[in-house]
Protein backbone atom coordinates (compact mmCIF):
# COMPACT_ATOMS: atom_id res chain seq x y z
CA UNK A 1 0.00 0.00 0.00
CA UNK A 2 3.01 2.42 0.86
CA UNK A 3 4.95 1.81 -2.00
CA UNK A 4 1.83 2.37 -4.14
CA UNK A 5 1.46 5.93 -2.27
CA UNK A 6 5.00 6.45 -3.28
CA UNK A 7 4.50 5.50 -6.76
CA UNK A 8 1.66 8.16 -7.03
CA UNK A 9 3.83 10.66 -5.31
CA UNK A 10 6.68 9.91 -7.02
CA UNK A 11 4.27 10.18 -10.48
CA UNK A 12 2.65 13.67 -9.54
CA UNK A 13 5.65 15.19 -8.81
CA UNK A 14 7.11 14.34 -12.06
CA UNK A 15 9.91 12.24 -11.02
CA UNK A 16 11.80 9.49 -12.94
CA UNK A 17 9.91 6.80 -11.22
CA UNK A 18 12.24 4.98 -9.19
CA UNK A 19 9.59 4.12 -6.42
CA UNK A 20 9.99 0.97 -4.00
CA UNK A 21 6.76 -0.35 -5.67
CA UNK A 22 8.72 -0.38 -9.23
CA UNK A 23 11.95 -1.92 -7.28
CA UNK A 24 10.46 -4.57 -5.61
CA UNK A 25 8.90 -5.52 -9.26
CA UNK A 26 12.00 -4.87 -11.06
CA UNK A 27 13.64 -7.57 -7.94
CA UNK A 28 11.00 -10.20 -8.70
CA UNK A 29 10.97 -10.68 -12.47
CA UNK A 30 15.14 -9.15 -13.21
CA UNK A 31 16.88 -12.70 -13.96
CA UNK A 32 14.43 -13.54 -16.87
CA UNK A 33 14.15 -9.73 -17.66
CA UNK A 34 18.25 -9.80 -18.21
CA UNK A 35 18.18 -13.54 -19.67
CA UNK A 36 16.21 -12.41 -22.41
CA UNK A 37 17.67 -9.14 -23.10
CA UNK A 38 20.92 -10.88 -22.91
CA UNK A 39 19.96 -13.61 -26.11
CA UNK A 40 18.15 -10.49 -27.63
CA UNK A 41 21.49 -8.41 -27.34
CA UNK A 42 24.36 -11.82 -27.51
CA UNK A 43 22.53 -14.39 -29.36
CA UNK A 44 21.59 -17.00 -26.74
CA UNK A 45 21.98 -17.66 -23.15
CA UNK A 46 23.81 -21.51 -23.60
CA UNK A 47 26.77 -21.29 -20.76
CA UNK A 48 25.39 -17.80 -19.16
CA UNK A 49 25.01 -16.90 -15.45
CA UNK A 50 23.42 -14.44 -13.37
CA UNK A 51 24.69 -12.60 -10.91
CA UNK A 52 24.19 -9.24 -8.52
CA UNK A 53 26.29 -6.95 -6.41
CA UNK A 54 24.45 -4.39 -4.23
CA UNK A 55 24.95 -1.03 -3.72
CA UNK A 56 25.33 1.18 -0.91
CA UNK A 57 24.06 3.49 1.81
CA UNK A 58 26.33 4.96 4.11
CA UNK A 59 24.82 5.82 7.51
CA UNK A 60 27.31 7.92 9.15
CA UNK A 61 30.94 8.28 8.91
CA UNK A 62 31.56 10.27 5.38
CA UNK A 63 35.00 11.44 3.96
CA UNK A 64 36.80 9.19 7.02
CA UNK A 65 37.69 6.59 5.41
CA UNK A 66 40.79 7.77 3.43
CA UNK A 67 41.52 9.57 6.73
CA UNK A 68 41.75 6.43 8.65
CA UNK A 69 38.36 6.48 10.61
CA UNK A 70 35.69 4.77 10.99
CA UNK A 71 32.65 4.61 8.72
CA UNK A 72 28.98 2.80 8.90
CA UNK A 73 27.46 1.77 5.71
CA UNK A 74 25.20 -1.14 4.60
CA UNK A 75 24.72 -2.92 1.44
CA UNK A 76 21.12 -2.67 -0.09
CA UNK A 77 18.89 -5.07 -2.23
CA UNK A 78 18.90 -2.56 -4.97
CA UNK A 79 22.14 -2.91 -6.91
CA UNK A 80 23.60 -4.08 -10.59
CA UNK A 81 22.28 -7.55 -12.05
CA UNK A 82 24.72 -9.01 -14.76
CA UNK A 83 24.80 -11.95 -17.16
CA UNK A 84 28.13 -13.29 -18.29
CA UNK A 85 29.38 -15.70 -20.28
CA UNK A 86 33.18 -17.08 -20.86
CA UNK A 87 34.17 -16.67 -24.88
CA UNK A 88 36.71 -18.37 -26.07
CA UNK A 89 38.69 -15.53 -27.30
CA UNK A 90 40.38 -12.50 -25.46
CA UNK A 91 37.25 -10.24 -26.84
CA UNK A 92 34.86 -8.17 -24.25
CA UNK A 93 31.44 -7.13 -25.36
CA UNK A 94 29.80 -5.34 -23.01
CA UNK A 95 26.28 -4.14 -22.97
CA UNK A 96 24.48 -2.13 -20.37
CA UNK A 97 20.61 -1.75 -20.08
CA UNK A 98 20.73 1.44 -18.47
CA UNK A 99 22.77 2.59 -21.38
CA UNK A 100 20.95 0.92 -23.84
CA UNK A 101 21.68 3.75 -26.75
CA UNK A 102 25.46 2.74 -26.67
CA UNK A 103 24.93 -0.61 -27.95
CA UNK A 104 27.36 -3.45 -27.61
CA UNK A 105 30.74 -1.80 -26.69
CA UNK A 106 33.86 -3.79 -27.65
CA UNK A 107 36.99 -4.68 -26.38
CA UNK A 108 39.51 -6.80 -25.88
CA UNK A 109 41.74 -8.10 -23.07
CA UNK A 110 45.18 -7.38 -24.85
CA UNK A 111 44.16 -3.45 -24.95
CA UNK A 112 42.69 -2.50 -21.16
CA UNK A 113 43.49 0.68 -20.91
CA UNK A 114 40.61 3.65 -19.62
CA UNK A 115 39.36 5.50 -22.36
CA UNK A 116 37.22 8.34 -22.57
CA UNK A 117 35.01 7.52 -24.76
CA UNK A 118 34.45 3.32 -23.45
CA UNK A 119 32.30 4.81 -20.69
CA UNK A 120 31.32 2.50 -18.60
CA UNK A 121 32.84 -0.02 -19.17
CA UNK A 122 35.65 1.38 -18.49
CA UNK A 123 34.64 0.41 -14.70
CA UNK A 124 34.55 -3.48 -15.85
CA UNK A 125 38.01 -3.27 -17.70
CA UNK A 126 39.36 -1.36 -14.64
CA UNK A 127 39.02 -4.65 -12.33
CA UNK A 128 40.43 -7.32 -15.50
CA UNK A 129 43.23 -5.26 -15.76
CA UNK A 130 43.88 -4.95 -11.39
CA UNK A 131 43.67 -8.69 -11.33
CA UNK A 132 46.34 -9.10 -13.98
CA UNK A 133 48.43 -6.63 -12.20
CA UNK A 134 47.95 -8.60 -9.22
CA UNK A 135 49.51 -11.58 -10.84
CA UNK A 136 45.77 -13.13 -11.74
CA UNK A 137 45.90 -13.04 -15.32
CA UNK A 138 42.43 -13.19 -16.78
CA UNK A 139 42.87 -15.77 -19.29
CA UNK A 140 39.90 -15.38 -21.56
CA UNK A 141 36.96 -12.84 -22.82
CA UNK A 142 33.48 -12.63 -22.00
CA UNK A 143 30.27 -11.33 -22.65
CA UNK A 144 28.61 -8.99 -19.51
CA UNK A 145 25.39 -7.58 -19.36
CA UNK A 146 23.96 -5.56 -17.00
CA UNK A 147 21.03 -3.90 -15.42
CA UNK A 148 21.43 -1.88 -12.51
CA UNK A 149 18.64 -0.36 -10.52
CA UNK A 150 20.86 2.01 -8.43
CA UNK A 151 20.28 5.60 -9.98
CA UNK A 152 23.73 6.11 -11.48
CA UNK A 153 25.69 8.98 -9.71
CA UNK A 154 23.31 9.22 -7.23
CA UNK A 155 25.84 8.53 -4.31
CA UNK A 156 24.67 4.97 -4.01
CA UNK A 157 27.93 3.41 -5.58
CA UNK A 158 26.71 1.95 -8.94
CA UNK A 159 30.13 1.74 -10.13
CA UNK A 160 31.71 -0.03 -7.30
CA UNK A 161 28.74 -2.51 -7.25
CA UNK A 162 29.78 -3.03 -11.19
CA UNK A 163 33.34 -3.21 -9.82
CA UNK A 164 32.81 -6.07 -7.19
CA UNK A 165 30.06 -7.48 -9.13
CA UNK A 166 33.29 -7.73 -12.09
CA UNK A 167 35.41 -9.24 -9.41
CA UNK A 168 33.39 -11.86 -8.15
CA UNK A 169 32.12 -13.31 -11.85
CA UNK A 170 36.43 -13.37 -12.49
CA UNK A 171 36.65 -15.54 -9.32
CA UNK A 172 33.46 -17.31 -10.46
CA UNK A 173 34.82 -18.24 -13.87
CA UNK A 174 38.80 -18.46 -13.25
CA UNK A 175 38.69 -19.79 -9.81
CA UNK A 176 40.84 -17.17 -8.53
CA UNK A 177 41.84 -17.74 -4.71
CA UNK A 178 40.30 -13.99 -3.41
CA UNK A 179 38.39 -13.49 -0.25
CA UNK A 180 35.43 -10.99 -0.72
CA UNK A 181 37.43 -8.67 0.92
CA UNK A 182 39.89 -9.04 -1.76
CA UNK A 183 37.36 -8.09 -3.70
CA UNK A 184 37.02 -4.99 -1.98
CA UNK A 185 39.85 -4.13 -2.47
CA UNK A 186 40.88 -5.00 -5.97
CA UNK A 187 38.08 -2.63 -6.70
CA UNK A 188 39.53 0.18 -4.97
CA UNK A 189 43.25 -0.47 -6.38
CA UNK A 190 40.60 -0.05 -9.73
CA UNK A 191 38.89 2.92 -9.27
CA UNK A 192 42.15 4.73 -8.17
CA UNK A 193 44.98 3.39 -10.46
CA UNK A 194 42.75 2.56 -13.60
CA UNK A 195 39.63 5.30 -13.33
CA UNK A 196 41.54 8.26 -11.51
CA UNK A 197 39.38 8.56 -8.43
CA UNK A 198 41.23 8.74 -5.42
CA UNK A 199 38.74 7.09 -3.44
CA UNK A 200 38.64 5.21 0.39
CA UNK A 201 37.72 1.39 0.67
CA UNK A 202 33.98 1.91 2.37
CA UNK A 203 31.74 1.64 -1.12
CA UNK A 204 33.83 -1.89 -2.07
CA UNK A 205 34.15 -3.63 1.01
CA UNK A 206 30.70 -2.43 1.83
CA UNK A 207 29.09 -3.79 -0.86
CA UNK A 208 31.75 -6.91 -0.92
CA UNK A 209 30.13 -7.72 2.58
CA UNK A 210 27.31 -7.02 3.07
CA UNK A 211 24.90 -8.76 5.15
CA UNK A 212 21.37 -8.33 5.15
CA UNK A 213 19.59 -6.07 7.74
CA UNK A 214 23.10 -5.01 9.18
CA UNK A 215 25.49 -2.07 8.21
CA UNK A 216 29.36 -2.24 9.23
CA UNK A 217 31.32 -0.38 11.27
CA UNK A 218 34.48 -0.29 9.53
CA UNK A 219 37.68 0.85 10.96
CA UNK A 220 39.43 1.93 8.07
CA UNK A 221 43.06 1.98 9.73
CA UNK A 222 43.17 -1.40 9.44
CA UNK A 223 39.49 -3.06 7.98
CA UNK A 224 38.50 -4.83 11.14
CA UNK A 225 34.80 -4.47 11.13
CA UNK A 226 31.97 -5.26 13.37
CA UNK A 227 28.31 -6.14 12.13
CA UNK A 228 25.78 -3.92 13.76
CA UNK A 229 21.81 -5.23 13.24
CA UNK A 230 19.79 -2.08 11.77
CA UNK A 231 16.62 -3.06 13.93
CA UNK A 232 14.50 -0.15 13.40
CA UNK A 233 11.25 0.24 15.32
CA UNK A 234 8.50 1.42 13.81
CA UNK A 235 10.97 3.28 11.77
CA UNK A 236 12.71 3.12 7.95
CA UNK A 237 15.25 4.20 6.35
CA UNK A 238 14.57 6.41 2.97
CA UNK A 239 16.85 7.73 0.36
CA UNK A 240 16.05 10.77 -1.34
CA UNK A 241 17.47 11.24 -5.02
CA UNK A 242 18.43 14.75 -6.05
CA UNK A 243 18.74 13.89 -9.38
CA UNK A 244 21.77 16.59 -9.44
CA UNK A 245 24.62 14.42 -11.22
CA UNK A 246 28.01 14.50 -9.77
CA UNK A 247 29.81 16.07 -12.44
CA UNK A 248 32.84 17.63 -11.52
CA UNK A 249 32.54 15.69 -8.30
CA UNK A 250 35.54 13.27 -8.67
CA UNK A 251 37.72 16.38 -9.16
CA UNK A 252 36.51 18.35 -6.14
CA UNK A 253 36.57 14.70 -4.30
CA UNK A 254 40.25 14.10 -5.16
CA UNK A 255 41.01 17.69 -3.82
CA UNK A 256 39.23 17.01 -0.45
CA UNK A 257 41.67 14.24 -0.31
CA UNK A 258 44.83 16.33 -0.70
CA UNK A 259 43.63 19.12 1.57
CA UNK A 260 43.23 16.11 4.25
CA UNK A 261 46.96 15.30 3.39
CA UNK A 262 48.58 18.39 3.55
CA UNK A 263 46.74 19.17 7.20
CA UNK A 264 47.93 15.71 8.13
CA UNK A 265 51.21 16.57 6.86
CA UNK A 266 51.16 19.64 8.84
CA UNK A 267 50.07 17.94 11.88
CA UNK A 268 52.48 15.69 11.73
CA UNK A 269 55.31 18.43 12.64
CA UNK A 270 53.18 18.73 15.96
CA UNK A 271 51.79 15.55 16.94
CA UNK A 272 52.74 11.55 15.89
CA UNK A 273 50.07 10.43 13.81
CA UNK A 274 49.65 8.31 10.90
CA UNK A 275 46.14 9.93 9.80
CA UNK A 276 43.68 11.98 11.46
CA UNK A 277 41.24 9.18 12.44
CA UNK A 278 43.99 8.79 15.47
CA UNK A 279 42.90 12.68 17.23
CA UNK A 280 40.01 12.80 19.52
CA UNK A 281 38.63 16.27 19.45
CA UNK A 282 40.13 17.94 21.93
CA UNK A 283 43.73 16.24 20.42
CA UNK A 284 43.05 18.15 17.34
CA UNK A 285 41.86 21.68 19.05
CA UNK A 286 44.69 21.69 20.71
CA UNK A 287 47.58 21.16 17.77
CA UNK A 288 45.04 22.72 14.97
CA UNK A 289 47.49 25.58 14.84
CA UNK A 290 50.08 23.99 13.30
CA UNK A 291 47.72 23.63 10.10
CA UNK A 292 48.69 26.86 7.91
CA UNK A 293 45.42 27.64 6.06
CA UNK A 294 41.59 28.36 7.42
CA UNK A 295 39.87 26.02 4.58
CA UNK A 296 42.44 22.73 5.86
CA UNK A 297 41.53 23.15 9.34
CA UNK A 298 38.02 22.93 8.86
CA UNK A 299 38.73 20.24 6.24
CA UNK A 300 40.59 18.14 8.73
CA UNK A 301 38.46 19.54 11.40
CA UNK A 302 35.67 17.67 10.23
CA UNK A 303 37.48 13.94 9.20
CA UNK A 304 38.54 14.02 13.20
CA UNK A 305 34.68 14.94 14.53
CA UNK A 306 33.24 13.05 11.90
CA UNK A 307 35.60 9.93 13.21
CA UNK A 308 34.29 10.27 16.51
CA UNK A 309 30.91 10.94 15.89
CA UNK A 310 30.43 7.44 13.81
CA UNK A 311 31.38 5.42 16.83
CA UNK A 312 29.09 7.65 19.37
CA UNK A 313 26.52 7.07 16.56
CA UNK A 314 27.34 3.10 16.76
CA UNK A 315 27.72 3.02 20.19
CA UNK A 316 23.73 5.15 20.43
CA UNK A 317 22.50 2.03 17.87
CA UNK A 318 23.99 -0.78 20.14
CA UNK A 319 22.45 1.04 23.34
CA UNK A 320 19.14 0.82 21.53
CA UNK A 321 19.31 4.65 21.63
CA UNK A 322 17.89 5.73 17.79
CA UNK A 323 17.38 8.93 18.62
CA UNK A 324 20.88 9.82 19.84
CA UNK A 325 21.81 7.78 16.33
CA UNK A 326 19.65 10.47 14.26
CA UNK A 327 21.18 13.57 16.09
CA UNK A 328 24.58 12.44 15.14
CA UNK A 329 23.22 11.76 11.97
CA UNK A 330 22.36 15.86 11.17
CA UNK A 331 25.18 17.07 13.37
CA UNK A 332 27.26 15.07 10.37
CA UNK A 333 25.73 17.10 7.59
CA UNK A 334 25.98 20.04 9.09
CA UNK A 335 30.02 19.31 9.25
CA UNK A 336 29.47 18.17 5.59
CA UNK A 337 27.58 21.50 4.66
CA UNK A 338 29.65 23.77 6.86
CA UNK A 339 33.13 22.49 6.92
CA UNK A 340 33.61 20.34 4.66
CA UNK A 341 31.93 22.03 2.37
CA UNK A 342 30.69 19.09 -0.18
CA UNK A 343 26.99 19.71 0.47
CA UNK A 344 24.71 22.31 -2.17
CA UNK A 345 21.90 23.72 -2.40
CA UNK A 346 20.54 20.30 -3.66
CA UNK A 347 21.04 17.74 -0.57
CA UNK A 348 21.30 21.08 1.90
CA UNK A 349 17.15 21.69 0.68
CA UNK A 350 16.33 17.71 0.77
CA UNK A 351 18.26 17.61 4.69
CA UNK A 352 17.12 21.04 5.70
CA UNK A 353 13.40 19.76 4.75
CA UNK A 354 13.38 16.69 6.30
CA UNK A 355 14.40 17.78 9.72
CA UNK A 356 11.29 20.26 9.81
CA UNK A 357 9.25 16.90 9.61
CA UNK A 358 7.45 15.43 12.43
CA UNK A 359 8.22 11.74 12.68
CA UNK A 360 12.07 12.52 11.04
CA UNK A 361 14.58 10.65 13.32
CA UNK A 362 17.57 11.67 11.45
CA UNK A 363 18.55 13.03 8.15
CA UNK A 364 22.09 13.60 6.45
CA UNK A 365 23.18 13.67 3.05
CA UNK A 366 25.39 10.39 2.21
CA UNK A 367 28.35 9.40 -0.45
CA UNK A 368 30.83 11.76 -2.04
CA UNK A 369 28.13 14.65 -2.14
CA UNK A 370 28.03 17.55 -4.65
CA UNK A 371 24.96 15.83 -5.41
CA UNK A 372 23.46 12.36 -4.97
CA UNK A 373 21.12 11.26 -1.99
CA UNK A 374 20.37 11.92 1.15
CA UNK A 375 19.54 9.09 3.91
CA UNK A 376 16.69 9.70 6.55
CA UNK A 377 15.74 7.57 9.35
CA UNK A 378 11.89 8.25 9.17
CA UNK A 379 9.13 6.88 11.42
CA UNK A 380 6.80 4.71 9.92
CA UNK A 381 3.45 7.29 10.22
CA UNK A 382 5.91 10.13 8.68
CA UNK A 383 6.96 8.29 5.52
CA UNK A 384 3.75 9.46 3.40
CA UNK A 385 4.21 13.19 4.81
CA UNK A 386 7.87 13.26 4.17
CA UNK A 387 8.02 12.25 0.72
CA UNK A 388 5.10 14.25 0.18
CA UNK A 389 6.32 17.83 1.99
CA UNK A 390 10.32 17.02 1.09
CA UNK A 391 9.42 16.34 -2.49
CA UNK A 392 6.96 19.65 -3.31
CA UNK A 393 9.67 21.44 -1.31
CA UNK A 394 12.08 20.39 -3.61
CA UNK A 395 10.41 20.64 -6.68
CA UNK A 396 9.74 24.85 -5.98
CA UNK A 397 13.65 25.55 -4.84
CA UNK A 398 15.06 23.27 -7.06
CA UNK A 399 12.90 23.24 -10.03
CA UNK A 400 13.14 19.11 -11.07
CA UNK A 401 11.76 16.45 -8.54
CA UNK A 402 13.70 14.20 -6.09
CA UNK A 403 13.32 10.66 -5.94
CA UNK A 404 12.53 8.32 -2.94
CA UNK A 405 13.23 4.94 -2.09
CA UNK A 406 12.19 3.03 1.08
CA UNK A 407 15.09 0.70 1.10
CA UNK A 408 16.12 -2.61 3.20
CA UNK A 409 19.67 -3.88 3.83
CA UNK A 410 20.69 -6.48 1.52
CA UNK A 411 23.92 -9.04 0.98
CA UNK A 412 26.69 -8.70 -0.43
CA UNK A 413 27.48 -10.31 -4.06
CA UNK A 414 25.97 -13.49 -5.46
CA UNK A 415 24.74 -16.19 -8.09
CA UNK A 416 21.33 -16.02 -8.90
C1 LIG B 1 32.84 8.08 -2.07
C2 LIG B 1 34.11 7.25 -1.99
C3 LIG B 1 34.25 6.61 -0.60
C4 LIG B 1 34.09 7.64 0.50
C5 LIG B 1 32.85 8.50 0.27
C6 LIG B 1 32.76 9.64 1.25
O1 LIG B 1 31.71 7.26 -1.99
O2 LIG B 1 34.12 6.25 -2.97
O3 LIG B 1 35.49 5.95 -0.52
O4 LIG B 1 35.23 8.43 0.62
O5 LIG B 1 32.81 9.05 -1.03
O6 LIG B 1 32.56 9.18 2.53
Amino acid sequence: MLSIIIKEIVEKLGGSGYASEIILLKEKGMKDIVLKKFAEVFGDTEGAKVYFAPGRVNMIGEHTDYNGGHVFPAALTIGTYGVARKRNDNKLRFFSMNFEHLGIIESDLDDLKPYKEAGWTNYPKGVMWAFGEKGMKVESGMDLLLNGNIPNGSGLSSSASVEVLTGFILRDFFGFDVTNQDLALIGQFSENKFNGVNCGIMDQFSIAMGKKAHAIFLDTADLSFEYAPIKLENAKIVIACSNKKRGLGDSKYNERRDECETALAELQKVVDIKSLGELTEEQFEANKSAIASDIRIKRAKHAVYENQRTMKAVAALQANDVTLFGQLMNASHVSLRDDYEVTGIELDTLVEEAWKIDGVIGSRMTGAGFGGCTVSIVKDEAIDTFIEKVGAAYKEKIGYAADFYVVELGDGPSIL
